[in-house]
């Protein structure tokens, strides 16, 4: 059966019954979806109304934008040509628009359709009003380990759904993770995800949630996000990250060492999982051992937690933002707003021919 899993239009397979049969699905699902250009949608920008910046970014922001022809709110992404030209972002570009256009998981974003114009290239994503992660951990202090649990869980279930896919994430911090209006998690920003199959090198991410092996410019894989996994985990329950310095050589530092203390208020269980998520030795490193993903699923930490109903959310969530009707944008930081300029001439036409 297909359901509506809460944001807007595209589903998913609810309920999910059998977890490896839904994963070969998404698989199957993601592989067709990255070949084929998605058919316009018979709308142009002028067709929406941008409201206000949401968020901003390395190559553009994200603004929150009604429809004027069917009074839906989206959230879009926006990259000036121009800029991506200069930057030497374009095969980058591509990529992460077929990525994003192709995913399909209750706990990850997704690209509705795009649009271009003379200047700007515009992601089109269903807006999740609950805000990012990061301002309810910085408002809230920390979260108590079982609203820990709750978000940790969906994490890891995003992260085996991706990596089933040879979807390498790279950028997981709580900037880059949503909580929509039900109370449950949207993983948003596939701007450095990157389809792997052997190894990679580039080195990309954020300091205090890089790996030591992208550090180290060792050729790396999975085993970088589940390293950002465990910062993640420990930044969650702690309110601050656990390799902190000013200058981000002091940080590379530590990272590479291994070297962060606990809080003295974590519990024996959350120890034990962080220390064999933020293991230097990725021989050692849970997530990427035999047992895979499952050696995390049922770790003791995680005693409780019922993953299929979690995954059809059917679990009550901790806390739900405040969200007073569809367009509401209150759950957001305000930045500073700039006027789209767009250029009377088709710009990079030939270079975006394809997008
Ligand atoms: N679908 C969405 N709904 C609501 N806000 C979003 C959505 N996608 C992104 N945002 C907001 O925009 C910010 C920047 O988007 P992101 O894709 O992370 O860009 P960048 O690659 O520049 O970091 C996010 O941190 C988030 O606050
Ligand atoms: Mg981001």
């Amino acid at each position: 059966m297909k359901v509506d899993d809460g944001d807007n239009s595209k589903t998913t397979f609810l309920p999910i019954v059998d977890y490896k049969d839904f994963l070969d699905k998404a698989k199957r699902q993601f592989e067709e979806d990255w070949k084929r250009k998605k058919n316009p949608p018979g709308l142009s920008i002028q067709d929406f109304d941008i409201q206000r910046t949401l968020g901003t970014g390395s190559f553009g922001r994200v603004v929150l934008a009604l429809c004027t022809k069917n009074n839906s709110y989206y959230a879009m992404k926006i990259l000036d040509k121009g800029s991506i030209i200069k930057a030497k972002q374009l095969d980058h570009t591509l990529n992460e628009k077929r990525i994003l256009q192709a995913l399909n998981f209750p706990f990850v974003v997704y690209m509705e359709f795009s649009l271009k114009d003379n200047s700007y290239l515009y992601f089109t994503m269903p807006f999740i009003a609950g805000g990012e992660m990061f301002t309810h951990l910085r408002r809230m202090g920390k979260f108590d380990e079982g609203c820990s649990r709750f978000y940790s869980a969906q994490v890891v279930l995003a992260l085996e759904y991706l990596h089933y896919l040879d979807l390498v994430y790279r950028d997981l911090k709580p900037e880059n993770i949503l909580i929509d209006k039900f109370g449950y998690l949207k993983i948003t920003d596939f701007g450095f995800c990157k389809i792997v199959k052997g190894r990679t090198w580039t080195l990309c991410g954020t300091p205090e949630y890089l790996a030591p092996e992208i550090i180290m410019s060792k050729g790396y894989s999975k085993s970088v996000d589940w390293w950002s996994f465990g910062v993640l985990l420990y930044e969650m329950c702690a309110g601050y990250p656990p390799f902190i310095a000013t200058d981000p050589m002091k940080i590379y530092e530590k990272i590479i060492a291994g070297r962060y203390r606990f809080a003295n208020f974590f519990s024996p269980e959350l120890r034990d999982l962080i220390k064999n998520l933020l293991q230097v030795d990725i021989t050692k490193r849970f997530g990427i051992l035999k047992m895979g993903v499952d050696d995390i699923k049922d770790h003791k930490w995680f005693r409780g937690i019922q993953w299929l109903s979690l995954l059809n959310r059917k679990l009550d969530a901790p806390f739900i933002p405040k969200c007073k009707s569809s367009g509401d944008s209150s759950n957001f930081e305000h930045y500073e707003e700039v006027p789209l300029r767009i250029s009377s001439t088709d710009q990079f036409a030939k270079e975006f021919a394809e997008f």
